[in-house]
Formats: structure tokens, C-alpha cells, sequence
């Protein structure tokens, strides 16, 4: 158990919608293809030179004014994300400057679609040790920028998004942050990966017109392992806890595929009416999925104070994670 707890929730997604049928008109899809295979019925998709910077800002601003406290009252910015603004300086920085927290530090965090498990998870230590008291969590990604509009095996599966969590200190005999299990798999690498512009494959002519800066993937494979990897960090963090399914008041997965997320759903027993679905609107927004889906959750009262919420993800990497809290407000 960590003393730490989430205080308030945000999310943004950028006005403009995509639905599958305009996807039809570029590529060799269908509606129905991609609404049964992934459960996906459109996507929010960032108009040209809007950046995840400007998603987290949007987001965080509208954190701040529902927790009622200003920007200089943050000690600490955490950006889970693949899709940075760049590669230096890091998205937290310039989020910093865009919302004006000015005694925050801040750094980006690499987890892919488990990224915001990992920040959250990272900034409960921050303020379980004492060091930190107000901590922003943010998971976000334009994945529009990163995807190959001629392949329809990746296209049509992702949108950009973003959502922030405010991490705070517990109150005395007050539990927030209970338990978290974090794992990755680096040999699962070559079956979701971009491989170019970084120190392996810096960017020319060449890596541009081999098409290595958008996202590669093998989706059968993912498929498999993160049906398994997600149904069984879910069900780990349960045993370990000594609760099952009637314990969990909500389950918050990531939104990859509505497949995926009935494969663990069904491992833990859980009625559907504790999970939270909204791959339908967003599509998979990545770091953004779990951040934008609790805020969601929160804003129709699916949760009550006291209740017990479980996140879980699986993404790149690969990467996979839980993380079991009380809601407290
Ligand atoms: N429209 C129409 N047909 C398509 C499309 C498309 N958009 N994309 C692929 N197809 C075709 C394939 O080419 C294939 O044709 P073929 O049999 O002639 O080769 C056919 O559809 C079936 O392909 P499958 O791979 O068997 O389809 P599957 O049912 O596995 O669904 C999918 C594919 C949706 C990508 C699935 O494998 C998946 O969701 N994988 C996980 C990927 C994922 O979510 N990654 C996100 C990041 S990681 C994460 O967040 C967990």
C-alpha cells in the first residue's frame, strides 16, 4: 500500500472525428471490418500542427480548474508517451511552460500503451517517500503522426488523446494507491516497433522512403500475447490481494481491442457493467486509453469513494502492467 492517491481526473481529445466510413474512402477497409474485428467505430485525429504537447495542456488545465488549485502548485510532471513533440526537449518540459508550472520538474516516460501504468506507478513512489506532494500524471499520444496512411493493417486501429491523473499524499488511515505488478518483455520487440529516426536507423532518404518512421506490427502476434499478458496481470494482482471480481467495483483496460479486453474481462469474471469500453469513440489513443477511460468513468459516477478500481494494460515493448486503487472522493 502506497501513501498516495488520485485527487482528480482530466482528459482531451482533439474536436475533429474520424468515422470508419472515411477510412473507406482511402484505404482497402470497411466499417464492418474494423467494428467487429476491433470493436472501433471512429477516432478523434489532431488537426495539422496540433502536438501531444498541446493535448497534455488541454488536459492539465482542465485538472487544475476541477481540483480548484493553480499550475505553481504542482511539483512534478510525468508524460507517459511514444509520441513526444520531440525528442528533446522532453514533452513534460514543454508542457511545464505551456500551463505555467513553474516549481515543476517533469520527464517523459517510454512505456508505450502501459506508459501511464508505469508514470502512475513511479509517481506513487514520489509521494510515498515524501519527496514529491503533487505529482501530474499524464498519458498521451498523437498516434496520427506515426501511422503509415497506406496500411490499412495499422491505420485504422489507433486515434490521439489525452488523459491526467492528480497523485497526492493519503490522509492519515486513508488508503489511495494499493498495489501494482509492472512487467516487460523486450524480446517482444519485433512485433510492434518504429524503427526509424532514432540512434539505429538515424533519419535519411532512405529510412524515410522505406517507410521505418511510422509503426510496424505484426497484429496476430500482439493479439495473443496481449490476451494473455492482460488477463493474467489482472488476475495476479487479484490473488495477491486476496480479492476476486465482486471485490472491483470497475475495471479500467487499456483500449486496444474490445477482443482483448473480453479475453481478460472473461478471465477475471467480471460483469461487463464493471468495465469500462470506449475503444468505440477513441480507438486506441495509447498512453491516453486508461487516463481518458477513468476520467470518463469518474464524470458519469461509475465510482463511488471507497470503492476498489483495477487498471490494467499491455502495449510495445512489450509492456504489461495492473495497478489496484481505492477511489477516495
Ligand atoms: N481492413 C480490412 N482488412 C484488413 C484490415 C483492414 N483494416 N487489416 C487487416 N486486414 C486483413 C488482413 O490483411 C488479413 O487478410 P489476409 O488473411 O488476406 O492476409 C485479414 O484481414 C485478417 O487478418 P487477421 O490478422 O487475421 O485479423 P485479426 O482478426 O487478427 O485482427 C487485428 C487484426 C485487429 C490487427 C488484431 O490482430 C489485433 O487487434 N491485434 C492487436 C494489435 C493492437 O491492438 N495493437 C495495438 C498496440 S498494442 C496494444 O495496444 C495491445
Amino acid at each position: 500500500m502506497f501513501n498516495a492517491k488520485i485527487t482528480a481526473t482530466s482528459h482531451y481529445v482533439p474536436p475533429r472525428t474520424v468515422p470508419n466510413a472515411e477510412l473507406e474512402q482511402t484505404i482497402d477497409t470497411s466499417d464492418e471490418w474494423i467494428r467487429t474485428r476491433t470493436g472501433i467505430r471512429q477516432r478523434h485525429i489532431v488537426d495539422k500542427g496540433i502536438a501531444t504537447s498541446d493535448l497534455c495542456a488541454a488536459a492539465s488545465r482542465r485538472l487544475l480548474e476541477s481540483r480548484g488549485i493553480g499550475a505553481g502548485e504542482i511539483d512534478c510532471i510525468i508524460v507517459g508517451t511514444i509520441t513526444p513533440d520531440m525528442f528533446f526537449p522532453s514533452t513534460a518540459c514543454i508542457v511545464q511552460d505551456k500551463i505555467g508550472a513553474s516549481n515543476a520538474w517533469g520527464f517523459d516516460l517510454s512505456g508505450a500503451c502501459t506508459g501511464f501504468v508505469y508514470a502512475l506507478a513511479t509517481a506513487a513512489q514520489f509521494v510515498h517517500s515524501g519527496a514529491q506532494k503533487k505529482v501530474l500524471v499524464i498519458g498521451a499520444d498523437v498516434m496520427s503522426s506515426i501511422l503509415n496512411r497506406a496500411d490499412r493493417n495499422t491505420y485504422v486501429l489507433f486515434g490521439d488523446g489525452a488523459g491526467a491523473v492528480l497523485v497526492e499524499p493519503t490522509e492519515p488511515g486513508e488508503e489511495g494507491i494499493l498495489d501494482f505488478i509492472l512487467r516487460s518483455d523486450g524480446s517482444g520487440g519485433k512485433y510492434l516497433y518504429m524503427p526509424g529516426g532514432g540512434s539505429l536507423n538515424p533519419t535519411t532518404h532512405e529510412t524515410v522512403e522505406r517507410s521505418m518512421h511510422f509503426v510496424h506490427q505484426d497484429g496476430r502476434a500482439v493479439f495473443k500475447y496481449a490476451v494473455q499478458g492482460m488477463a493474467e496481470v489482472s488476475a495476479e494482482i487479484l490473488k495477491r490481494n486476496g480479492l476476486t471480481a465482486d471485490d472491483i467495483a470497475l475495471y479500467v483496460p487499456h483500449q486496444a481491442n474490445s477482443r482483448i479486453i473480453d479475453a481478460a474481462v472473461q478471465r477475471i469474471g467480471l460483469p461487463p457493467e464493471k468495465v469500462v469500453l470506449n475503444i468505440d469513440r477513441h480507438a486506441n489513443t495509447t498512453g491516453g486509453t486508461i487516463p481518458i477511460g477513468l476520467d470518463e468513468a469518474c464524470r458519469a459516477r461509475r465510482m463511488r469513494k471507497g470503492d476498489r478500481v483495477l487498471l490494467a494494460s499491455f502495449g510495445a515493448g512489450f509492456t504489461w502492467g495492473s495497478l489496484l486503487l481505492r477511489w477516495t472522493y
